[in-house]
């Protein structure tokens, strides 16, 4: 695992435009996986810049979204359907994306097709991952095991919690997801971890211990050949 330590969250999110920028240029056609919450936003905002100064093309690009709640409409404002268009795809020229349906009425077959999707387009080149304070990854919760395809989890307190600031008093919140699962993110061939603030220091000492700690799904990153953490100094505190 390569880790770049950063000043700040600008400087985080400079350098992972940067691995995009990379990314694009050797291969035009890269299939993507995005992730949401707050950490990418400034990524997001930083790729849009770039695009509109003709630095980057997605064209010919698709993309895989780690997950969305369960049920959700995609038109709701707190889907992740919502949130990536808000942040990024009605702002540049990625056509191809895609992102679980949190309004599909089997979930499951939801997940089945969109493993298949996965597999079709032969697994993804760039895995952007964020991370939960209890170290979860897409919505890969602490557990005891973890499924390799996409699947349908329970959505833990701490993240439910963590994740409230989004909901208004009276918006109800889905306590379920459908989730990539540990395999796609584990065939990724790249990826890269971001990790900002103060908030996320203790989970990040934990994954920096370099033990597997198996209910921490960020530790299973310690096995893959090709991961770069990029962390800001508020993050990289427990050092
Ligand atoms: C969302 C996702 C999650 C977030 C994590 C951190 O698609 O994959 O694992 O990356 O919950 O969220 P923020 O960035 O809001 O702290």
């Amino acid at each position: 695992m390569k880790t770049v330590v950063c000043e700040n969250y600008e400087e985080v999110c400079n350098h992972a435009a940067d691995i995009f920028v990379r990314q694009l240029k050797d291969k035009p056609d890269s299939v993507l996986g995005l992730a949401t919450g707050s950490t990418p936003i400034g990524l997001y905002d930083e790729l849009t810049r770039r695009y509109e100064a003709g630095e980057i093309d997605f064209s010919k690009a698709r993309s895989f979204n780690l997950d969305e709640y369960y049920p959700i409409d995609p038109s709701h404002p707190q889907s992740y359907d919502y949130f990536m268009r808000q942040h990024l795809f009605n702002k540049i020229n990625l056509e191809k994306f895609n992102i679980p349906n949190g309004a599909a009425s089997d979930p499951a077959a939801e997940c089945t097709r969109y493993d298949m999707l996965i597999d079709a387009a032969g697994g993804i080149d760039l895995m952007l991952l964020g991370i939960g304070i209890n170290g979860h990854i897409g919505f890969n919760e602490p557990a005891v095991s973890y499924p390799t395809g996409t699947y349908k989890v329970d959505l833990t307190e701490s993240s439910i919690e963590a994740n409230s600031r989004f909901f208004g008093p009276d918006e109800h919140q889905p306590v379920t997801a459908l989730t990539m699962g540990i395999g796609h993110i584990f065939k990724s061939k790249k990826i890269v971890l971001i990790i900002s603030g103060a908030s996320k220091a203790e989970i990040a000492k934990k994954l920096f211990e370099g033990v597997i700690h198996t209910d921490v799904p960020a530790c299973l990153l310690l096995l893959h050949p090709d991961v770069t953490v990029i962390i800001d100094k508020a993050a990289n505190k427990g050092e």
